[in-house]
């Protein structure tokens, strides 16, 4: 390599994480990547032992249902392994269209529009709607797909600070003098911290400024609502909501992911979304599991499962501030994340450290997934944890946190 040449590679041996990675490294504390060996259950194998699992997003507890697993069977054995193309060529099957169709039905669109994953949904809508000129306007907690989508669309991106609507109000007197067209796109449902975005009033807020109002419901779709059609079902502002946008690696047991609402807007995502265009179709097997799991949501099962888990959610919820867990309630409505804060770092990945040897799985949130000192641990629950699971859940919280505050000093409260 000539002398004056930077390698672009320097920056993976110098990183600001580096040191801290090395040292967790050494004492066997990185929480990420740790090998699954069983189906996503209440109790799950991880790394040859048992643990409670408290650490997934398959909140209706589907992943392991036999007519979700025989629907991809099914779809497997019709379809073949993968479709080799994009939804745009030769990678669209029935599954597909029946699917759509099913998605719009339940969330009540006029049409709906299937992604290989919920990702590049928010890639494809945003990045596509928006261009050079217009505005983006995003929760400072969105997810980071909702930021990868206004980078890629080039439009101004104007965050305002988590659930503020005085915030969110100045950034669209703001935005109304940029000279574009603006969105606005939040969470319905907070990924980390599990809380719910004020949607009737950032409703109000967009009509009064002339913005065009989109929602993830990634963590609300198959939970919230009499239907289980999400935050905006919850609040009673669907008419009001121009976009949705959810996926199916939460409650709908597969991977995949579906942009929601008026058929002009997905007619014209159909022939002009990138991250749709340009990559392959979801396998037949991810999206007949997708189909089967969306079905049991709008069976007569499905408020039973919804009930289920945000039952689950509040006893956990109850039970850990109970313990003296600095638990973070949502004042909008319980949902399945049930998280922990910690603050510093460290102190949350030795919790999770000593939580996993104890036989319980948990996630661990550091920066930037959320603010600088704001380290999480973010439990969430199934449907399909029962009250014995959820007990010994929390007897293991009970002794990890009396062992881990003599040595490390107190935990913070709620
Ligand atoms: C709020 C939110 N939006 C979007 C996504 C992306 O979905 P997917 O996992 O289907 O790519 C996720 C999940 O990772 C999420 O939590």
């Amino acid at each position: 390599m000539p002398p004056t040449a930077i390698d672009v590679f320097a920056k993976v041996r110098g990183h600001e994480r580096a040191e801290q990675l090395r040292a967790a490294r050494e004492a066997d504390l990185v929480p990420y990547f740790r090998r699954i060996d069983s189906v996503s259950a209440p109790v799950v194998e991880v790394e040859g032992a048992e643990r409670i699992m408290l650490g997934s997003n398959n909140y209706l507890g589907l992943t392991g249902d036999p007519r979700v697993k025989q629907a991809a069977r099914d779809a497997l054995e019709r379809y073949g392994t993968g479709l080799t193309g994009s939804r745009f060529m030769n990678g669209t099957i029935e599954l597909h269209l029946e699917l759509e169709s099913e998605l719009a039905a339940w969330m009540g669109t006029e049409a709906a529009l299937v992604f290989t994953t919920g990702h590049q949904a928010n890639l494809g809508a945003i990045g596509t709607l928006l261009e050079p000129g217009d505005t983006v306007v995003v929760d400072s907690g969105d997810h980071a797909s909702i930021l990868d989508g206004a980078i890629l669309s080039r439009a101004k991106l104007r965050p305002f600070r988590h659930n503020r609507l005085d915030k969110l109000e100045r950034t669209l007197e703001k935005a109304a003098t940029d000279g574009g067209g603006v969105l606005v796109v939040v969470d319905g449902v907070f990924s980390m911290e599990g809380d719910v975005a004020p949607l009737p009033e950032i409703a109000e807020l967009c009509r009064r400024y002339g913005a065009r109002l989109m929602v993830d419901e990634a963590h609300a779709l198959g939970v919230l609502g009499a239907r289980g059609a999400g935050t905006c079902e919850l609040l009673d502002v669907e008419d009001r909501v121009d976009l949705r946008m959810a996926t199916f690696s939460k409650s709908l047991a597969s991977c995949g992911g579906v942009i929601a609402g008026p058929a002009e807007v997905i007619e014209y995502l159909q022939i002009s979304a990138r991250p749709f265009m340009f990559t392959a179709a979801g396998v037949p097997a991810a999206v007949g599991a997708a189909l089967a799991a969306t079905r049991i949501c709008r069976s007569p099962e499905g408020p039973e499962l919804f009930a289920r888990v945000l039952d689950n959610a509040a006893y956990l919820e109850t039970g850990l501030s109970n313990l003296g867990y600095g638990v973070v309630t949502s004042a909008g409505a319980t949902t399945p994340i049930v998280p922990v804060v910690v603050g510093d770092d460290w102190k949350a990945v030795l919790l999770w450290r000593a939580l996993y040897d104890a036989g319980v799985y948990v996630n661990v949130a550091l920066h930037p997934a959320v603010p600088p000192g704001g380290a999480l641990l973010r439990a969430s629950v199934m449907a399909t944890h029962d009250r014995a699971v959820l007990d010994r859940a929390l007897e293991t919280f009970a002794s990890v946190k009396r062992a881990f505050e003599a040595e490390h000093g107190p935990l913070p409260g709620h």
